[in-house]
């Protein structure tokens, strides 16, 4: 069940004009009691500050688009690696949102703050991350190579952000090509099918 952010955010303002009632006190208690019963609360600027609707990390891989949804499906693994690009980070919280097979991050928008298809993970023991999901569309209003968006930090790391683009995308221009010849924690990456067409794409994430 998901509600809707920007009602739950007004009618819980201490500007709004129902809370200096009886009756609007008691709604307020009401929708902050729900809000923390099913843990959906939302900060407007989710994505700068890694919330994905409430949810909380519990594991290193994660499904973070349904089974029905369009596109074409796509695994993205990889490990947090330390400055020196070989040392792994365990322990790290992983964020990710991107757009869908349509080139929107909210339903018919580009409400990037609230992407709809995201997802936080923990990496494991060998700084290991996973997470399934489709291959995003190019901005449906134009612009920027299709991509992933990250936000990575833990305990004595700070919040630093990364991307993913695809090899091969023509946005890229000349960029685009002989990703395979780059480090593991380049940004464009290489992107296949496996045997049963589902993409695969590597993305290691050095810290800096
Ligand atoms: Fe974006």
């Amino acid at each position: 069940m998901r509600l809707p952010t920007n009602r739950i955010e007004k009618a819980c303002s201490p500007t709004d004009p129902a809370a200096a009632t009886g009756v609007g006190r008691r709604l307020s208690s009401s929708i902050f009691a729900l809000v923390f019963a099913i843990g959906v609360a939302a900060p407007a600027s989710a994505q700068n500050r890694g919330d994905c609707r409430g949810q909380q990390p519990t594991g290193w891989s994660l499904r973070i688009a349904p089974e029905s949804e369009p596109g074409t499906p796509m695994v993205v693994t990889g490990r947090v690696l330390a400055a020196d690009g070989v040392t792994p980070v365990a322990g790290a919280t992983v964020f990710v949102f991107q757009t869908d097979d349509a080139g929107y991050y909210s339903p018919g928008g580009m409400d990037e703050s609230n992407a709809r298809l995201c997802g936080l993970v923990l990496t494991d023991g060998d700084g290991r991350y996973r997470f399934e999901t489709v291959r995003p569309g190019h901005y449906a209003t134009g612009g920027p190579p299709a991509h992933v968006h990250y936000r990575v930090w833990g305990p004595g790391i700070s919040r630093q952000s990364f991307t993913l683009n695809f090899e091969g995308d023509p946005l890229l221009g000349a960029r685009g090509r002989d990703a395979g010849a780059n480090p593991t924690w380049a940004t464009i990456r290489p992107i296949s099918p496996d045997a049963e067409g589902v993409l695969r794409v590597v993305r290691d994430l050095r810290l800096r």
